[in-house]
């Protein structure tokens, strides 16, 4: 007979998968996997996640505008780190461009709308793990360049805070995790003497 399933289970067991392969995740999948962003915590309802969907011919417009991008901040950037933004726009069966719509100015500070389009983010990579799929989170140096961020729609102070690439895992290696007393402390109030420095967390 097998064992009962813990309800968080599918959780505890996502990894992010790099190399993947079709089919995306569409339709109800899809939808399910959007949903889930969107149940992100959000604090004053503002609403900030955005996500923008690529996928089909639209990656190779989005392969142009990251080689585009990479060949505007550095004008000897080598062929080869260019191919390799090409290349993986191109194999990526879907591409969910995350960011977040910030309003300046506001009282809920600039940082929790971000983190509430991570979270979004977060959300959703693990739907995409819990329906079957694959995905990984990725930024480097194109989430942070305004030509990027405008391109897909995100005119500062709005901002990306990466894509997610989805699709079906191709392979999978045995992911590492780390010990839990490494990560977690007990806190029982402030040291009394000031020479007693708590050890960084
Ligand atoms: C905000 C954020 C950005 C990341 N950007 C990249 C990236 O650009 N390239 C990369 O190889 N991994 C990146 N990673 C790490 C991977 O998404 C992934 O977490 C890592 O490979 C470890 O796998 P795991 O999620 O199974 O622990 C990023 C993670 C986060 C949270």
């Amino acid at each position: 007979m097998l064992a009962p399933q813990h309800p968080l289970d599918s959780l505890l067991s996502r990894q992010s998968v790099g190399v993947l392969e079709e089919p995306a995740p569409h339709g109800a999948d899809l939808d399910l996997i959007l949903d889930a962003g969107l149940r992100a915590p959000d604090h004053g309802r503002l609403r900030p996640w955005r996500f923008v969907l690529i996928r089909g011919d639209a990656r190779a417009a989005l392969g142009d505008c990251l080689v585009a991008a990479a060949t505007a901040r550095d004008r000897r950037a080598p062929t080869s780190q260019l191919d390799r933004y090409r290349a993986w726009a191109l194999r990526t069966p879907l591409l969910i461009a995350v960011g977040a719509r910030i309003r300046p100015g506001h009282p809920v500070p600039e940082i929790e709308q971000v983190l509430s389009a991570g979270a979004a983010a977060m959300n959703m990579l693990n739907a995409v793990h819990m329906l079957g799929y694959g995905g990984m989170w990725v930024t480097g140096a194109n989430t942070y360049d305004t030509r990027v961020n405008t391109a897909l729609g995100f005119q500062a102070p709005s901002r990306l805070v990466g894509f997610l690439a989805v699709g079906t895992p191709k392979a999978t290696m045995p992911a590492e995790r780390p010990e839990r007393h490494a990560h977690v402390i007990e806190w029982n109030g402030p040291l009394l003497a000031d020479t007693e420095a708590r050890p960084p967390i």
